[in-house]
């Protein structure tokens, strides 16, 4: 078709979708932030304090796991990276992705603030798929929508299988409006399921100066209403909730800004949850803002950021941690069992009455050791387990338990630990890898530890208790497992 105005020649073209001038600058964000941390990545591999089995950004700042999920045959973890500097700041989405649980490969950085929307953070979040379309829901921060007061969610989706992330044209998805009277201050971090057809979401906040947790409904993930105040706490703030169901009871899990805590309950009709039995989900400081999702064999599978640094990094994630809901009623924590794979050799020993003995590893513990250790007490009222090199220097300590002061130290970090009526035995898994030290205590306690990093030559484990015991020592040097780009 030609059309000729006044000597002009008009050409009719079919119309074109130029992309979005916001999305292209996304795009370009993340190619940048990519960049920054895999330029950054060769010093941060050469630190000898950094994990070697525990996930980790490639390089710089990271902390919150962020909307963990299976997808398309894959576990996806995000997190909260700051690809430009080794303290937080200017808050991506990383991605990476493991067939596993252990090994992971790191794909293109998910989400980057978009500025020229005036988003200066991607904060914390979930992962879901509507419909067959994969949606990351977080919190937007920028100068005009501040944490304190006015933070907005938002939504961005993928069209490409996880790879490359479109921020959603319907944002914000979710305001303060959605509140009506109340102010819930620093408004973030929402955690999403969907029930009968259902999308819930709850969030965690400060209302009227307490910790909180407010649920909300949706149908299309677009249009929110307000459901309930779910929680409240004694704590100024609550971060991160997640509320998801365990056998026929609900869990909340939050980050008080303090060390972590759960509350097991019921979910009532009016949306009320009563809280039956609570606790620290980690007692440690060095522990903070899980989030779980459902693996494909129904267990609930959650990560915590663990504050640990090194040169030219700074953060990284615990263990995989299943939870279930034990037959006492309390909260069972275990380690994955995806985990064995890291496994060396094993050494072992069983000692029905020993107050003192040493295990001698088959290799040197410089990339990690797994430790089982089962002690029947007895008339003990203490024991410690101690990794060493062969003249019992330099000294790292694993586990150690104090009956009369209630106490079980996991590396540095001691955590009160009463033995349950019925529990004759104290059966500890010790991870240690470098700067890191994570133990599960009974099935049902986990405490997170900084630990001394150098091991060289640390092939020795140190039994000692106050009196007779008996034991059962498993112990194995782990491979080391970083998460790594993929082969170009
Ligand atoms: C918890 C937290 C979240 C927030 C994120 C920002 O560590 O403060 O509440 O979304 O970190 O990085």
């Amino acid at each position: 078709m030609r059309m000729v105005l006044c000597g002009i020649a008009l050409v009719a073209v079919a119309p074109t979708f130029a992309a979005d001038p916001s999305d292209e600058a996304h795009r370009q964000a993340v190619a940048r932030a990519d960049r920054a941390v895999r330029e950054a990545a060769s010093v941060a591999a050469k630190d000898p304090r950094r994990p070697a089995f525990h996930f980790q950004a490639p390089a710089k700042w990271m902390n919150d796991p962020n909307g963990p999920i299976f997808f398309g045959g894959k576990y996806h973890m995000f997190y909260q990276l700051n690809p430009y500097g080794t303290e937080w700041g200017d808050i991506h989405w990383g991605h990476a992705v493991s067939p596993n649980l252990v090994h992971w490969e790191h794909w293109p950085v998910a989400l980057a603030p978009s500025k020229d929307r005036g988003e200066d953070h991607c904060f914390s979040g979930c992962t879901v798929v509507a419909d067959g379309v994969p949606t990351i829901l977080y919190t937007s921060i920028g100068p005009k929508t501040r944490a304190e007061d006015t933070a907005v969610q938002w939504a961005a989706t993928s069209s490409d299988g996880m790879r490359t992330w479109v921020k959603s044209p319907a944002n914000p998805i979710m305001t303060p409006a959605l509140n009506g009277g109340n102010t819930v201050r620093d408004w973030r971090d929402p955690f999403a399921w969907k029930d009968g057809g259902v999308w819930y979401c709850v969030i965690g906040g400060s209302l009227n100066g307490k910790g909180c947790a407010v649920l909300y409904k949706s149908r299309d993930l677009k249009a929110w209403d307000f459901v309930s105040v779910l929680a409240e706490g004694k704590e100024r703030g609550w971060e991160c909730p997640n509320f998801f169901k365990l056998g026929d009871k609900w869990v909340l899990t939050y980050s008080p800004h303090g060390p972590v805590r759960y509350k097991i309950g019921n979910l009532g009709s009016d949306f009320q949850f009563t809280a039956e039995r609570e606790g620290a989900f980690d007692p440690s400081k060095t522990y903070y803002a899980p989030t779980s999702m459902v693996a494909p064999d129904g267990r609930r599978l959650m990560w915590g950021w663990a504050r640990v640094k090194g040169d030219g990094w700074n953060g990284c994630l615990t263990l995989p941690r299943v939870l279930t809901l034990r037959p006492d009623g309390r909260l069972g924590i275990e380690p994955a069992k995806e985990l064995e794979a890291l496994r060396g050799t094993e050494a072992a020993t069983e000692q029905p009455a020993a107050e003192k003995f040493d295990l001698t590893l088959p290799a040197a513990a410089e990339s990690g050791v797994e430790v089982a250790v089962t002690v029947t007490p007895g008339k003990a009222t203490r024991f410690a387990l101690t990794l060493t090199g062969k003249d019992g220097t330099p000294s790292h300590p694993m586990v150690a338990w104090d009956q009369k002061a209630g106490r079980i130290a996991a590396g540095e970090t001691a955590a009160e630990f009463q033995p349950l009526d019925g529990e004759d035995t104290i059966s500890v898994r010790v991870f240690l890898d470098r700067s890191i030290l994570e133990a599960f205590v009974n099935g049902r306690e986990a405490i997170t530890s900084p630990a001394g990093y150098d091991f060289a030559g640390c092939r020795t484990l140190a039994f000692a208790a106050d009196a007779p015991v008996g034991v059962s020592l498993k112990a194995w040097p782990l491979k080391p497992a970083p998460a790594a780009y993929p082969a170009q």
